[in-house]
């Protein structure tokens, strides 16, 4: 990232939030949003799964939506996920799905437990009778201790094969973390980080973004756990091959996964050489979030949305 960049990042990020912004792109840009979003339903969902396996490249299906303050919307946003594990069981898809902990009820107080992990184990519950994988995204560093607290009864609970989760290559943290988690074994995505945050706990400069990335991949790795490079940046991507090589870390250890809509052709390209891709995929009308944050990332994706919206 060139300063240049990072200053676009934290004015994005910074714009994004701004009440007035969100209301005009709200009603202006659905549209647009569809780059990188599926659809609206579970049906258009599992659409773009069919058209994916057919490049050979996998699924892990995001419903859209973060952040909710009463228990009702919570309890409905875990209703949907359920509902669409069910869909893609009776589809015969095996479920790999993301859920965001902060739409499931984190830091709610129901009957002596948090809400975000209930709503996490029933939807966990379900994904392992189905043979399936759910991920625990990772959100703003406020929301990590929780997150991994989660993270470690589940994984108990269930197994490291049917639920895993993220660390971000910017919180000075993450490798602390990735030890703390060992003993588990776990399955982890492996991400640079989303969101916009201080000095005091992220990293905010790319190469040592970019090098703590490369740090916790070989470490999870060379420790004998699965790992799920998460990033679009190849010279990433080309340096784990390059490592696994140079281990003998075999492919079946590790898989490249990229979001919905982003450097499509490259996916394509890996999943040909015979490395395992696993896209992303958003779906739901609760869009606003994510696609601010993809805005962030790239100052080329702004010209989308001025394109659209003038
Ligand atoms: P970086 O932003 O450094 O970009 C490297 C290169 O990739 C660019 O130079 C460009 O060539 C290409 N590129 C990057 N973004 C692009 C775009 N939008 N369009 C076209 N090209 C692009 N974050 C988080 O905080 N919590 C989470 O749980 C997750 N989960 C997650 C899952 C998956 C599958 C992915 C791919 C990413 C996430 N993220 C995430 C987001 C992540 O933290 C990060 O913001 C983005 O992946 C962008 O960073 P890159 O690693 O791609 O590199």
């Amino acid at each position: 990232m060139s300063r240049f960049d990072q200053i676009y990042r934290k004015v994005a990020l910074t714009i994004a939030g701004n009440s007035a912004v969100e209301r005009l792109l709200s009603e202006q840009g659905k549209g647009l949003a569809g780059r990188f979003v599926a659809g609206d339903t579970p049906a258009q969902a599992i659409e773009a799964i069919h058209k994916l396996a057919r490049s050979g490249i996998l699924h892990n299906m995001d419903l859209l939506g973060e952040f909710v303050s009463d228990p009702a919307s919570a309890n409905a946003n875990a209703d949907a996920v359920l509902q669409m594990l069910n869909e893609m069981h009776a589809a015969g898809i095996r479920p790999y799905n993301s859920i965001k902990l902060s739409a499931l009820g984190q830091g709610q107080q129901v009957n002596g437990h948090d809400l975000g992990e209930s709503n996490a184990r029933r939807i966990v519950a379900r994904a392992k009778e189905f043979g399936g994988f759910i991920n625990l995204d990772m959100e703003d560093h406020t929301r990590v201790d929780i997150t991994l607290a989660t993270f470690r009864r589940l994984a108990e609970e269930f197994g490291h094969a049917h639920v895993g989760t993220v660390l971000q290559s910017y919180l000075y943290r993450s490798e602390e973390d990735l030890r703390s988690l060992e003993d588990l074994r776990p399955n982890l995505r492996i991400v640079k980080g989303a969101y916009l945050e201080p000095a005091t706990v992220a990293m905010q400069n790319k190469p040592d973004i970019d090098a703590a990335y490369r740090r916790l991949v070989y470490e999870h790795l060379k420790a004998g756990h699965y790992c799920n490079v998460a990033t679009h940046d190849h010279h990433i991507i080309y340096d784990v091959m390059h490592f696994a090589l140079a281990y003998g870390i075999p492919k079946s250890q590790f898989e490249f996964q990229m979001l919905y809509g982003v450097r499509e052709d490259f996916q394509k390209e890996l999943a040909a050489q015979g490395y395992t891709v696993r896209s992303y995929i958003p779906y739901g009308t609760e869009w606003y979030g994510y696609y601010s944050r993809r805005i962030a990332e790239r100052p080329q994706n702004v010209m989308f949305v001025l394109r659209g919206l003038l």
